[in-house]
């Protein structure tokens, strides 16, 4: 499964269009590997552990913000766009790591929070220090309050994570001025109709594009642009991951964004080995998202709408449907994602039934009690034959190869969503698929910090956790480990996987069925009886047991030569 040092260079440099169809893998750096002991992942637990990358035949990595930060959101606070958190290691750890991935044929892929800083960032002080109507104030968004004294917010806008969006600051030992943040208190709403914002993160992607970087991550690329004036929403306050169902929204997805990304283009193809960006934007519809992957905008975004549908073969399909064509419309490749960092991992999702929207917190989901990990696994092996056979890049969240689950029962005290004290501890937020990975031993810390560590893990591992280290998986061919390194192998080899056609077969109902290519179909079962698999077809790879006798069990999907 290892690639000779020549394929790796010319996988590497293979095309300035190898993002089209990147299986990129999602390095949630806090929880991956803790090189030096004291319970947080960090840059040389990565470089510690790049050959699991490479085992399981990814093509990139994206790593969630590294920069200095307060951590009040698990590092979208950030205090210093050109620098490395000193917890997960330094520059020169940095850029090591860069050059062994791209030595091993990985990409690296950053993650950029241009919404808002932290409350720590040199800009945010100052605008603090500063007196209000001041250019340091203009940075962000500084507004009097409403009501007599000012003691109302400006607006009615909500934080995503919870209460209102606004904080209200002393000015002259005064009650003040109120700022904006769309997202904790911490993390002000930077001002982008500031043309010094625009140079300054035009600057920062310059910064680490000159240090090898391949690409961006843009975190909550819908909600730079703010409506002139900041009018009331009206209507009830509503979540960042809810579709946003309204096309005059005066905080998301407002056609000012795009011109922002425009630059950003201009940025990225100055280099010779042009640079990439994947967009994180919580949109309407496809249409929408579309709009940010014209040619001269961004490459390609996270593709929601797929992670949002239930396990139900027409809803799948027209989501698949959907998501191709508006795509195409644009010349973009499509992406698939499972799971991330902001919501329930896919096994916990797929094992019960959803009981409001479309089960992406827990809040969507029946009670743990009713979890079938059995079912959500064998879905979830399913989930990803489906998503890898699909034309495009696809994203794995790290963990998704072990199978895990979303840790549920995290006590009280250890939680460190900021969503669960906005909440008013009502929504507990998203630590539970946020927990370090295992990677071998049966008890924590599992690997993930070496024996005799100062510090446990960050966030408690669960017991359970022992089936699936990856020293447990690796040599079990029956794994989900396995089936990810098969599949991604396979997707390499195969010369109708990736980018390409896509064609629907016929099929029953329950089912979905499809071909790439000539030679190639991939079908899955959701329905919850036996479906016939194409007469002469051979199976290259199945998601589960039982696919052998010509039949497809139920959650089950195949790969097939036809
Ligand atoms: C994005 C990130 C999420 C973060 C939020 C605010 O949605 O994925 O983790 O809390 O932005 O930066
Ligand atoms: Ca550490």
């Amino acid at each position: 499964m290892r690639m000779g040092t020549a394929e790796v260079a010319t996988r590497r440099t293979g095309g300035s269009t190898w993002w089209r169809d990147a299986v990129v893998y999602q390095l949630y750096i806090r929880s991956f590997a803790d090189g030096n002991g004291d319970g947080i992942g960090d840059i040389a637990g990565i470089r510690a552990r790049l050959g699991h990358l490479r085992d399981l035949g990814v093509d990139a990595v994206w790593i969630n913000p590294w920069y200095p930060s307060p951590m009040t959101d698990g590092g979208y606070d950030v205090a210093d766009y050109r620098a490395v958190e000193p917890v997960f290691g330094t520059a020169e750890e940095a850029g090591a790591l860069v050059d062994e991935a791209h030595a091993l044929g990985l990409r690296v892929i950053l993650d950029i929070v241009p919404n808002h800083s932290s409350d720590q960032h040199n800009w945010f002080r100052q605008a603090l220090a500063a007196a209000p109507g001041s250019p340091e104030r203009a940075l962000y968004h500084f507004r009097p309050g409403r009501g007599p004294g000012g003691e109302e917010p400006p607006n009615d806008w909500r934080s995503v994570f919870g209460g209102s969006a606004w904080t209200r600051v002393t000015d002259g030992g005064e009650p003040g001025e109120w700022y904006l943040h769309l997202f904790d208190a911490t993390q002000p709403d930077l001002n982008w109709a500031d043309p010094r914002v625009q140079a300054e993160f035009e600057s920062i992607l310059r910064f680490w594009f000159d240090r090898g970087v391949d690409g961006f991550r843009i975190d909550v690329a819908h909600g730079l642009v703010k409506s002139d004036g900041l009018p009331d929403l009206g209507g009830d306050g509503e979540n960042m991951l809810a579709p946003v169902e309204r096309t005059d929204h005066p905080h998301w997805d407002r056609d000012g964004v795009h011109e922002i990304y425009r630059g950003w283009r201009r940025v990225g193809d100055s280099y010779p080995d042009p640079r990439v960006f994947v967009a994180e934007a919580w949109v309407d519809s496809p249409e929408r998202l579309a709009r940010y992957l014209r040619p001269d905008e961004l490459h390609t975004a996270f593709n929601f709408d797929f992670l949002r549908t239930p396990w139900d073969a027409e809803a799948l399909r027209k989501a698949i449907d959907h998501s191709l064509a508006t795509v195409a419309e644009v010349g973009a490749p499509p992406t698939w994602v499972l799971s991330n960092h902001d919501v329930v991992r896919h096994v916990s999702r797929l094992g019960r039934p959803v009981t409001n929207g479309a089960g992406h917190s827990l809040s969507d989901l029946a009670p743990a009690t009713t979890l079938d990990r059995e079912l959500g696994r064998r879905r979830a092996r399913a989930a990803a034959l489906l998503m890898f056979a699909l034309p495009g890049g696809a994203y794995v969240y790290q963990g998704d190869e072990l199978g895990l689950w979303e840790v549920e029962d995290l006590p009280d005290e250890v939680l460190q969503d900021p969503t669960w004290k906005r909440s008013g501890n009502t929504d507990r937020g998203r630590d539970g698929c946020r927990v370090p990975l295992p990677w071998s031993g049966t008890a924590p810390p599992f690997g993930f910090s070496q024996d005799g560590a100062r510090s446990t893990p960050w966030l408690p591992q669960p017991a359970d956790f022992a089936s699936v280290t990856v020293e447990a998986q690796e040599d079990d061919p029956a794994s989900m480990l396995s089936l990810y390194r098969a599949a991604l192998a396979l997707r390499h080899e195969h010369p109708a996987l990736g980018d390409g056609e896509f064609t629907w077969l016929p099929s029953g109902p329950g089912v979905l069925a499809f071909s790439r290519g000539s030679g190639f179909a991939c079908v899955v079962n959701l329905s919850d009886s036996p479906v016939p698999l194409p007469a002469g077809a051979t199976v290259l790879l199945g998601s589960g047991p039982g696919i052998a006798d010509g039949a497809l069990p139920p959650d089950a999907a195949a790969w097939l030569a036809v």
